[in-house]
């Protein structure tokens, strides 16, 4: 028999079709997850952005399940019902009390399931690569096998830590067998248990009759393919899916690897929908973010979250933007961090420019060089190019805000919101002392400090007035060393009875 017809054969025994049974989807969490060596729990650790139990969960959710239950354990319970509750109206949570083993963890959740009379779709929490087309695939041949028992398995030249599959000599599934547990006669199959797992309600009844293992003291799930096999169900396993796929997570080093390749499949996914990478492998872009065709996307950049570039985006090298939109043509420039914020249309921002929570910088309008903004929005066409801080304002249309303003919107105990309305002009070095509005059309004198509303079409100006003392430099030159010095330190006092000097010292 060819190795390929070998690896799709069932059991000769036929039970009753089941091909439109209500479906039920359980994910394994219930475990300590001790290799992690870690304080968060296993399935919490994100990959590309989210956390690994979402991979597994989310392939199960697109085939629709009646019910989902996921199987905690003690120190995970609560973080997981946080991390997914948003999702918390399709799922079920079932608290394993103790980490007995994976077929104790499924005996827990088909306590939560109660009698389900229908398929039960089992993953494992911690293989974040699976996918929902691989999950469907089985479910097809498990229906198209009528089996009781189906399971995902893959070749892998070095089958590690994963379970080993034994086939009967007509290449019928009989066992599955631990690494700890294998003879020296099946020490050579490459074939393994990818975590992946059918079942009909007549094998899930005997997830009763599993025994602890000797070694490890714990209760396999794996042993219902032996347990199913005497009781004569139909069991078949499938290389559904390449053995990446199945990729499971116990350590950091298997974390990284299976990371590594979400990247790399997440980049590609892109790049098939059309948008430029200049150096992909610099580039890490987590699962939810979407990019339009057209992008273009420089090295060492990071989108992070539920961020969105739009259709002809520029991202410049070293930019990290995190759950933000950055609309058509839009373009961030080098070594800009954009958090929460919008970025419209044909607008600019950057280099080196920080967009925290709450920022809207709308149509065509420019942030440049080390300029801050804070829940803020920044309207059409408004310029702000260089070294400011706009903190809790509405800047209106074609705005100019100078070098340097800062809006102080921070008392030391409240904050305050700035008010400049279309088409002022804000000259370079003014504060704006909030809350302050400053009203159409005005103009604010460079360097000028503004606490009081500027009436519309004003100029506010509100530094002091300058004196040009002639011929002062002259003088000072010519004035006795002795007396010079005198003069000096009295004026640097402050009781300089010298009009001009301390003029010229203020
Ligand atoms: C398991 C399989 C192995 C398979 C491999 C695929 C068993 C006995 N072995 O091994 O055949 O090749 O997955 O990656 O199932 N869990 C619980 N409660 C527990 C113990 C574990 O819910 O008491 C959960 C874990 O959180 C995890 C999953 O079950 O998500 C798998 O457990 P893990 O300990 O990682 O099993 P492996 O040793 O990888
Ligand atoms: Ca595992």
């Amino acid at each position: 028999m060819s190795e390929e017809k070998k690896k799709t054969r069932t059991s000769p025994i036929r039970k009753k079709q089941k091909g439109k049974d209500p479906l039920a989807a359980v994910i394994l969490a219930g475990g300590l997850g001790t290799r992690m060596k870690s304080a968060l729990p296993k399935v919490l650790h994100p990959v590309c952005g989210k956390p690994m139990i979402s991979y597994p969960l989310f392939a199960a959710l697109r085939l629709k399940p009646e019910r989902t239950v996921i199987v905690t354990g003690r120190a995970s319970h609560e973080q997981i019902i946080h991390a997914l509750s948003s999702y918390k109206d399709a799922l079920s949570f079932a608290l394993q009390e103790k980490p007995l083993g994976t077929g104790h963890a499924l005996l827990t959740a088909m306590e939560a399931l109660g009698a389900f009379p229908g398929s039960i779709i089992v993953l494992n929490g911690d293989f974040p690569l699976i996918t929902a087309g691989t999950v469907k695939k089985l479910l097809q041949l498990h229906r198209q096998n009528k089996n009781a028992v189906s399971l995902g398995s893959f070749i892998a030249e070095d089958p590690g830590p994963y379970g080993r599959i034994v086939r009967d000599g007509s290449g019928v599934p009989v066992r599955i067998v631990e690494k700890s547990d294998l003879s020296s006669a099946e020490k050579d199959i490459k074939e393994v248990n990818s975590g992946l797992y059918i079942f009909e309600p007549e094998a899930v009844a005997l997830l009763a009759n599993i025994e602890r293992n000797r070694a490890k003291k714990e209760y396999y799930l794996t042993d219902i393919l032996a347990l199913s096999r005497l009781a004569g169900l139909r069991t078949g396993a499938y290389t559904v899916a390449p053995g990446q796929e199945f990729a499971g997570v116990n350590n950091y080093r298997e974390l990284h690897f299976a990371e590594a390749r979400m990247r790399r499949r997440i980049i590609s996914g892109l790049s098939e929908q059309g948008v430029r990478f200049l150096a992909p492998d610099t580039v890490f872009i987590d699962s939810d973010v979407t990019c339009a065709p057209g992008a273009l996307i420089y090295p060492n950049v990071h989108l992070q979250g539920r961020t969105s570039v739009g259709k002809g985006c520029i991202i410049y090298p070293n930019v990290r933007i995190i759950d933000s939109a950055v609309r058509e043509e839009a373009s961030v420039l080098d070594s800009s961090v954009i958090e929460n914020s919008e970025i419209g249309k044909h607008a600019q921002v950057g280099p080196f420019a920080h967009l925290r929570p709450g920022s809207l910088v709308k149509t065509s309008a420019k942030v440049g060089n080390f300029v801050e903004i804070k829940n803020s929005t920044i309207g059409e066409g408004t310029k702000a190019m260089h070294l400011s801080y706009i903190g809790d304002s509405s800047v209106g249309k074609s705005v100019n805000i100078g070098a340097g303003t800062i809006t102080c919107n921070y008392d030391g105990v409240n904050k305050h919101r700035t008010v400049i309305e279309d088409g002022v002009f804000i000259g370079s070095d003014s504060q704006l002392v909030a809350p302050v509005s400053v009203k159409k059309g005005s103009f604010v004198g460079a360097g000028s400090t503004i606490t009081k509303d500027v009436p519309r079409g004003s100029l506010a100006i509100s530094r002091a007035e300058q004196k040009n003392i002639e011929g002062w430099a002259k003088r000072r030159e010519l004035a006795p060393k002795k007396q010079k010095k005198t003069e000096d330190n009295k004026s640097a006092s402050g009781k300089s009875k010298s009009k001009e000097n301390s003029g010229a010292v203020r």
